[in-house]
């Protein structure tokens, strides 16, 4: 490997992203980015740093920068074209594949640059994660409350964050934003209150709010009471937490958390979050996210990104739909391929079970499922306005009602044309699956849910209806075409840990409530079917399988160099491989090449 490096090299990947946070720098993308690029750039216009290079290539002057070779003496390079080739070499011309070849003509070709990949390590294309939340990622990263166990342990993580990030410290109204706290794991289980946070001196007068882990609940200091007064005496579908004396404590349950007047976020805000998750993403070997719900603000914030030239990683967006607002299919137009194509938002995301019970989802206003009439009104009319229509569904009820709609909606339409998803398809009867097969519907589902949930899953479902969910190998089975994502923050975004539960079903740990074969494991993926599940699957969901998702001539230069060969190491050793290097457009964006 060369010292054609944007940001560090050889940065291990762990499960949790927490140590990346810390690592990577978290300046804004803007100047980040660009300095990255410019260094590759010029590195690459000199020819220094590429452990061969022809001395003649940099005579050749900017119009060769980006020509290059990345090889394996190993053929140790995936293509994940149709018939799932290994070659030795991939050419690269700027942002496009040129072409693979054998190592003996590539060595033969003058005036190319080769770069080797270390002897234990691949080439795949760029990984693609189908199903996260960017925004709501960088959120979760930026004052994170999991794993404390007491009140005052969640405090002084608060206390922390404050003495160390200058912009809030000096400025004693910014408002202070945190989540992930879990009352239940705290000795007696007790609601935290507002004086809890205020009896810290660096705390006590400052806006703060802290989201539960579940979602439900929302911890509040007393400046933010104050901010958010009067608050009502009750409300439909919410608690306000009070004390003896009717005052209110400082925790507000479920639609009470709606009472809550928080100001929206600024751009320094977005910013932040959008360069942590941005900065893990490509740590972890991401080069195109799905993000699954764009809501107003995070829409308009990443066109403001793409207008500037600053989208780092490939974006395919989809736009939540709320039934009480508008209809929008027919007034806003899809867009497709801004920025160079880093930026799409062309789907519509539309709810029909809520964010269920068998795990926890990001926060957002569109938490209620919408009556049934909903879909089989809106999903023909998206359909027709040229929009892809991606359907939340969790339960069998659910994926049924959807699958109605979209049968209903499909009768005499090409398919291929319109590309409808089922996101998460978690649980579903085995005759809905065989619809999905016959529809064409694309299952988007997450693997890593399943090795959190396999543990009480039967429990909650019975013995038979608990064989229909993450049935991976059934879906396929049935003609379904599926496409793995991870639900990023609910999950690790780590796409290893996803492509590991897809083929094992087991935990992290190696164990499962069906031992350590897997749980339910006639229904485990082969290392073929999660790698092009990340890959050429992903390209086919987001209508971009002619440039992306495979290493063939022609397409788009997005491709990742892993330490380990994970299509051939022993599982448990999957979670220990390296991102080596992540390349968008033939540009390093992490690692080294
Ligand atoms: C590389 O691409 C540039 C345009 O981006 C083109 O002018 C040049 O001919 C290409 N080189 C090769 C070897 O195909
Ligand atoms: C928690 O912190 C408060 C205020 O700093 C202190 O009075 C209290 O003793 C602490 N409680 C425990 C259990 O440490
Ligand atoms: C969008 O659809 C609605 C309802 O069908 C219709 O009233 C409206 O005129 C349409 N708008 C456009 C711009 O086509
Ligand atoms: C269906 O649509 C796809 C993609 O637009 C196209 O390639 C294919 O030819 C169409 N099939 C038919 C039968 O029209």
């Amino acid at each position: 490997m060369s010292n054609l490096s944007s940001k560090r090299s050889n940065v291990s990947v762990p499960l949790t992203p927490r140590d990346n946070a810390a690592r990577i720098p978290t300046k804004p993308i803007s100047t980040s980015v660009a300095i990255a690029f410019s260094v590759v750039a010029s590195v690459l216009a000199v020819g220094i740093g590429l452990r061969i290079t022809d001395s003649t290539s940099h005579s050749q002057g900017p119009a060769l920068a980006g020509y290059y070779a990345v090889c394996s003496r190993h053929g140790n390079i995936y293509t994940v074209d149709s018939a799932n080739s290994r070659v030795d070499c991939l050419v690269v011309n700027n942002s496009q594949i040129l072409h693979t070849a054998n190592l003996a003509d590539t060595k033969r070709t003058t005036n190319l640059p080769i770069r080797y990949v270390p002897r234990n390590a691949i080439v795949l294309p760029g990984l693609s994660d189908s199903h996260g939340h960017l925004l709501e990622y960088g959120a979760s990263r930026q004052l994170p409350l999991e794993g404390t166990a007491t009140i005052n342990d969640t405090v002084a993580r608060v206390r922390e964050y404050i003495l160390r990030t200058p912009a809030v410290l000096n400025n004693p109204n910014a408002f202070i934003r945190g989540g992930g706290w879990d009352h239940t794991s705290w000795p007696g289980s007790a609601w935290p209150t507002a004086a809890d946070l205020d009896a810290d001196p660096v705390i006590r007068g400052r806006p703060v709010v802290l989201q539960s882990k579940d979602c439900h609940a929302q911890w509040v200091s007393a400046r933010t009471l104050e901010l958010s007064a009067p608050l009502p005496s009750g409300v439909e579908g919410g608690v306000i937490l009070t004390d003896d004396a009717g005052a209110p404590t400082g925790v507000l349950l479920d639609n009470a958390q709606e009472l809550l007047k928080t100001p929206s976020l600024t751009e320094v805000d977005l910013m932040q979050r959008f360069s942590v998750a941005v900065n893990d993403a490509l740590a972890y070997g991401l080069t195109s996210v799905h993000d699954a719900g764009l809501d107003p603000t995070s829409l308009d914030f990443f066109i403001r990104q793409a207008e500037t030239g600053h989208i780092p990683i490939r974006i395919y967006g989809m736009k939540f739909f709320d039934e009480t607002q508008p209809y929008w299919g027919n007034t806003s137009q899809p867009f497709v391929g801004a920025a160079n194509g880093r930026l799409t938002a062309r789907s519509v995301k539309i709810f029909a079970d809520a964010p269920r019970s068998l795990h926890r989802q990001p926060q957002h206003h569109w938490f209620h499922a919408p009556p049934s009439e909903v879909l089989f009104e809106f999903i023909p009319r998206f359909l027709r306005d040229g929009w892809q229509v991606n359907v939340h569904a969790i339960g069998d009820r659910a994926n049924g009602i959807v699958l109605d709609a979209f049968e209903a909606s499909l009768a005499g339409v090409n398919v291929t044309a319109l590309r409808p998803r089922l996101e998460h398809a978690q649980l579903m009867s085995t005759a809905d699956m065989v619809r999905l097969g016959k529809l064409g519907v694309i299952a988007s589902v997450q693997p890593t849910h399943a090795i959190s949930d396999m543990w009480y899953a039967q429990d909650r479902l019975g013995p038979e209806r608990v064989k229909g969910l993450y049935a991976f190998r059934s879906l396929i089975d049935s003609g379904a075409k599926i496409t793995l994502g991870s639900d990023f923050p609910v999950e690790t975004m780590n796409p290893l840990a996803g492509f590991y539960a897809a083929i094992t079903r087991v935990s992290l740990e190696g164990t499962s409530p069906h031992g350590p074969g897997g749980w339910f494991p006639e229904q485990r993926l082969t290392r073929q079917e999660a790698l092009r599940g990340m890959t050429i699957d992903p390209a086919y969901a987001s209508f971009t399988e002619a440039e992306l998702g495979s290493l063939e001539p022609g397409k788009r230069a997005d491709f990742v160099v892993l330490s380990r060969d994970i299509m051939t190491i022993a599982p448990a050793r999957i979670l220990g491989t390296k991102v080596l290097a992540t390349v968008l457009d033939g540009h390093v964006a992490f690692g080294a090449l």
